[in-house]
């Protein structure tokens, strides 16, 4: 007999419950006696003994389907050793009850803060096995996480549905993609759909040098112009910022978010004519792309393969297209950003893509 536990945790994205069906599939064929508690809301759930034991049913038409069939929150890692509104210990109960459930292991499945809080419970003697997911794919140790292809695949398709009528209209075009922390995203969905100007978080812009690319384009014919801007693009001035006088800096900001304030600058310092469009969250909605669903069933596959053989204390992930574990305490707290001098950056630039630096 085998006892599971299993919860998603931080934003959601396409493919959990692909990824949930591979592991429950592949430990379904090889056992018939397996229990899966599905803790609901994430850690919330562990936390609150709030659960529905399910069977392989409930996982069976859910490959296709967007979101969490458990449900998903955001339980902050810096918040997790104090204790909550009624002075809980949210660690020591999720230690209780995963031993009053006599679990014999925990499969989470989140991004980077998720990953901390599960190497801690790891570190606090729990059984753990987790895997991949974000849109943002900024986990360390996977050269991918699930959700990303898809997400790439939807900011794609509404940047290029703007760049027709931006060309109609001869606009300046700004389109937002999510990633507050890193460009990952935006420089895929930005290449895909050939915009012209790329602003990720890890090199910051200067205003000028995106007007100047605009006006070489305008002098070489061009009637529009598309950019790509990450939620956390960040100006030169800004960057070189303390975090407090960031901070401080952001108490009084005007815009809805970063976009809206590179549209402003432009104006200010052309005619352009520039309008803003931000998809958000459509880019985690809807059903997994067919990467996606793939990627996620392997990795499913691989994390039932290591529940069955009780090794644990591993995400799976990939790297160089191999399916691969990798120990929880290389991966918990670190970041996979683009680097300025990354080979693909250099490559864009190449193609006359202009990344405002
Ligand atoms: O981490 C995934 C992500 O979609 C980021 O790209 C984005 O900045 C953030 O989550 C948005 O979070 P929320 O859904 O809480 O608004």
């Amino acid at each position: 007999m085998k006892r599971i536990g299993m919860l998603t945790s931080g934003g959601d994205c396409q493919a959990l419950n692909a990824a949930m069906r591979g592991v429950v599939k592949s430990i379904t064929n090889a056992e018939r006696d397996v229990e899966i508690y599905g803790f609901l809301e994430g850690y919330k759930g562990l936390i609150y003994g709030n659960f529905t034991m399910l069977t392989g049913k409930d996982f069976s038409g859910i490959l296709t389907k967007g979101g969490t069939i458990l449900g998903s929150s955001r339980t902050p890692f810096k918040l997790i050793r104090e204790p909550d509104e009624n002075g809980l210990d949210k660690v020591e109960a999720m230690k209780q009850n995963y031993y009053k459930l006599k679990l014999d292991c925990l499969v989470i499945l989140g991004g980077n803060g998720t990953h901390k809080t599960a190497n801690l419970l790891r570190e606090e003697g729990l059984n753990v096995v987790t895997l991949p997911k974000t849109i943002d794919n900024d986990l360390w140790g996977t050269d991918m996480t699930f959700g990303f292809q898809t997400a790439v695949d939807i900011a794609t398709e509404a940047i290029d549905r703007i760049h027709t009528t931006a060309d109609s209209h001869g606009r300046v075009f700004i389109v937002e993609v999510m990633g507050h922390k890193v460009g990952w995203l935006t420089l895929n969905a930005g290449m895909a759909s050939g915009a012209d100007i790329i602003l990720i978080p890890e090199i910051p812009y200067d205003i000028d040098k995106i007007i100047d690319k605009i006006h070489e384009r305008t002098e070489r014919g061009s009637k529009f112009t598309i950019l790509a801007v990450a939620e956390g693009a960040i100006s030169k001035e800004d960057a070189s910022l303390s975090k407090k006088e960031y901070k401080e800096k952001m108490k009084n900001y005007a815009y809805p978010s970063v976009s809206y304030e590179i549209a402003d600058k432009i104006r200010e310092k052309s005619d352009y004519d520039v309008r803003v469009t931000v998809p958000g969250h459509t880019q985690r909605g809807g059903s997994p792309c067919p990467y996606d669903r793939v990627f996620a069933s392997r990795l499913g596959s691989e994390a039932g393969k290591l529940i069955l053989k009780g090794e644990y204390g591993f995400m799976v992930g990939i790297k160089n297209r191999e399916i691969i574990k990798v120990p929880l305490e290389e991966v918990a707290g670190k970041l996979k950003s683009v680097s300025a001098d990354a080979s693909i950056v250099k490559e864009a630039k190449m193609l006359g893509i202009s990344f405002g630096d």
